[in-house]
């Protein structure tokens, strides 16, 4: 439980700095907010031009020999949802931040 603890603090103070230094306005969140609808109607449509982009070029071709693709535009989609929607928040940076772990546990 203390590790959780501490894990959340880390990610709080992560989450802070990553604001400040992204330069992440509330102005900016709230345009997103505004013209969700429009940009949540493109998802599949970017997802499948960008992977499809990544596939026909050989060097960018060859990561996805070592991990699906559908697995990581699945991913991607959660995360442009969640971006397009203005949902900038401490879960967003969580979902990342506990993906990655379970990426590196294996999990
Ligand atoms: C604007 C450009 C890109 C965006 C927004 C993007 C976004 C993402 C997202 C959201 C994930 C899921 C993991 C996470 O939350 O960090 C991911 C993983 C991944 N992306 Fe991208 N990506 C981009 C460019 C690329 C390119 C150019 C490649 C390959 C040539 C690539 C290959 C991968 C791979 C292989 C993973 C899985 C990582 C692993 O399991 O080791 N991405 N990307």
């Amino acid at each position: 439980m203390e590790i959780l603890e501490h894990a959340k603090k880390r990610l709080h103070e992560i989450l802070e700095d990553a604001k400040h230094l992204i330069g992440v306005k509330q102005e900016d969140i709230d345009i997103l907010k505004e013209r969700k609808e429009t940009l949540l109607s493109w998802a599949d449509d970017l997802m499948d031009d960008f992977y499809n982009t990544l596939l026909s070029y050989p060097k960018t071709a060859k990561v996805f020999e070592r991990i699906p693709v559908e697995q990581v535009k699945s991913k991607n989609k959660k995360w442009y949802e969640q971006l397009v929607s203005g949902n900038i928040d401490e879960k967003f940076y969580e979902f990342q931040f506990l993906w990655v772990l379970s990426t590196f546990t294996g999990k």
